[in-house]
């Protein structure tokens, strides 16, 4: 487990991207899986003002680690954001875009993007394995769409799964431990005071940590991207 702090926002997204421009050059397809919610639409906004020449963007190959069960065109969609504060800015094919149909019921959704999964990312150990995987953390510790009132989910043996809000009760098509552990490497991008205790209990393993599903985030390779008030309790 590495941990990279940082000032502030800009210059966490500036450590992204410059791991994107990398990451593009040494692979002629680089398989992505993206989070949702807040965080990333600063990092977003950033990396298509400053990185629009520095990234080889036809490389990059998107799909997201758990998307609300809402239309594309939603406030709530998780593509709809990055298509907002990303795609829209950038030379990036549709054809390298696989999101999640949220339009679908949720069922048919998670066995719909199952498939997509299944059919368009290269697998190691039988499973589809993501170049790079982003996720985020909630204040209670949740990562993807895994809540801790449906930990169980996790362990599930598809790639997607459907799971619910605590609190809306929305509905979400998640992945799963199955093919967050598989990623070749998992960064989570985690910012804001609100995540410091958390950060903390997840990365020191204190307490109760277990019951977190940011805890169960395991792959060969994993980054903790931190602005410093989310690394304040470290
Ligand atoms: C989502 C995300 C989710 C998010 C965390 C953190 O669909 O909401 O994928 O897992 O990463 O909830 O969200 P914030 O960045 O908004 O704090």
């Amino acid at each position: 487990m590495e941990i990279e702090i940082f000032e502030n926002k800009k210059e966490l997204a500036r450590y992204f991207g410059d791991m994107l421009v990398d990451m593009a050059r040494s692979k002629e397809r680089v398989y992505i899986a993206l989070s949702g919610g807040s965080t990333p639409k600063v990092i977003f906004d950033i990396l298509a003002e400053e990185y629009r020449q520095k990234i080889d963007w036809k490389s990059l190959v998107f799909f997201w680690g758990d998307e609300r069960c809402v239309a594309p065109d939603d406030a709530e969609s998780n593509y709809g954001m990055t298509k907002r504060h990303l795609f829209s800015k950038l030379p990036i094919e549709n054809s390298n875009i696989f999101r999640v149909k949220g339009e679908m019921e949720a069922e048919l959704a998670a066995a719909d993007y199952s498939a997509i999964i299944d059919g368009e990312v290269p697998k190691e150990n039988g499973t589809a394995r993501f170049d790079l995987m982003i996720l985020g953390m909630g204040d209670d510790g949740h990562t993807a769409s895994i809540f801790p009132h449906q930990i169980d989910l996790w362990q599930s043996d598809s790639l997607c799964e459907v799971a619910t809000h605590p609190e809306s009760g929305q509905k979400r098509i998640t992945l799963t431990g199955k093919v967050i552990n598989n990623s070749a490497r998992v960064v989570f991008l985690v910012t804001g005071s609100s995540k410091a205790e958390k950060v903390d209990e997840i990365i020191n393993s204190k307490g109760s940590f277990k019951k977190y599903p940011a805890a169960l985030v395991a792959p060969d390779n994993l980054l903790w991207m931190l602005d410093k008030e989310a690394a304040s309790s470290l």
